[in-house]
């Protein structure tokens, strides 16, 4: 049988559409397979440790989500940077997303005994694993329909309404998140601001009729998330520990007991909006970037 040109080939994820090798594509794959790196790097520990199983449920969860935020995170980049190319990574960050989600449920399934009973009572009997379980459907859905067949057969604008189910999946992935963590929710709620930002980003691009947001706009967006961060987390700790939110709220400025996960969205805030401005300057030949369009 004749061999088929690279690009019909799909297996060959390291190189691109014409079938040459990607430099952005194995960066990519050498990023998406660090999980993977890391957990062989820690498999003795993870062995030794009280509960290998749960080990890897907690690190296949917590790429998941990661992955699913770099999904949301190559619009604005690519806007940002101005490098179109990046949505030919987004698909495979999408993918390796469901991939981890789905090993996720397969290890699950094995702290289950393998037993199918045991993991279907689990899943209707507790409250955050059937928020986990809509999730899981949710990015289900969204990797069969990742095919470039399935854009053709459902249509470019079917398709782009149905993807937009990524921002339910992400929120009731949060959740998910949050109701399984005990104690400490510094990195869930530093997840969810991080989250919010770039579910902002979109939502103010449209609002505005803009294809891409001013600096300005970006460094609103991070006030106004930064803010929002800083009252959601006292407000929860508050309701959650009987305590006076002004009282949380007081404490973020204590630095020796941590970086709250407001400071935190707002440095990373601050980095996008100072890569826009350098970025619009470079574009400019070092003069004053000027506001984009509307
Ligand atoms: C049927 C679907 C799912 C099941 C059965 C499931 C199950 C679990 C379990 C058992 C834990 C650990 C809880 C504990 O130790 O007390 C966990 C943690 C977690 N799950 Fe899921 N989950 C599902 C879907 C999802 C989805 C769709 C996402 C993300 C989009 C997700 C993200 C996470 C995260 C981020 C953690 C915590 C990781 C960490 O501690 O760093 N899960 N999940």
């Amino acid at each position: 049988m004749p061999a088929l040109p690279a690009a019909k080939q799909p297996w060959r994820i390291w190189t691109d559409r014409r079938g040459r090798l990607s430099a952005l594509r194995v960066v990519t794959l050498v990023v998406l397979l660090i999980p993977v790196a890391k957990a062989l790097y820690d498999a003795g520990a993870i062995a030794h440790g009280a509960r290998p199983l749960n080990d890897l449920i907690h690190r296949t969860g917590f790429w998941a989500l990661v992955f699913l935020g770099l999904t949301l995170a190559v619009t604005p980049f690519r806007r940002i940077l101005r490098y179109g190319n990046l949505i030919d990574v987004r698909r495979m960050i999408g993918v390796a997303a469901f991939f981890y989600i789905a090993a996720h449920l397969a290890l699950f399934y094995a702290d289950q005994s393998y037993s199918v009973v045991k993991l279907f009572t689990e899943l209707t009997k507790r409250v955050y694993l059937i928020v986990g379980g809509v999730a899981w459907l949710g990015l289900f859905v969204l990797a069969l329909t990742s095919t470039d067949a399935m854009v053709r057969r459902l249509g470019g604008m079917r398709w782009r309404r149905l993807h937009q189910i990524v921002y339910a999946v992400a929120l009731l992935g949060l959740i998910h998140y949050f109701q399984q963590t005990k104690a400490d929710v510094t990195v869930p709620t530093f997840a969810a601001a991080l989250f919010g930002w770039l579910a902002g980003y979109r939502l103010l691009a449209w609002r505005l009729g803009a294809g891409e947001l001013s600096t300005r706009w970006l460094l609103a967006l991070t006030i106004a998330i930064s803010v929002l961060t800083f009252i959601g987390e006292a407000v929860g700790i508050g309701l959650a520990f009987h305590v006076s939110p002004m009282r949380v709220l007081d404490a973020a400025f204590d630095f020796d007991a941590g970086v709250r996960p407001g400071w935190q969205v707002l440095a990373a805030g601050l980095a996008v909006v100072a890569l826009d401005f350098a970025a619009r300057r470079w574009r400019n030949g070092g003069r004053r970037a000027r506001p984009a369009a509307a």
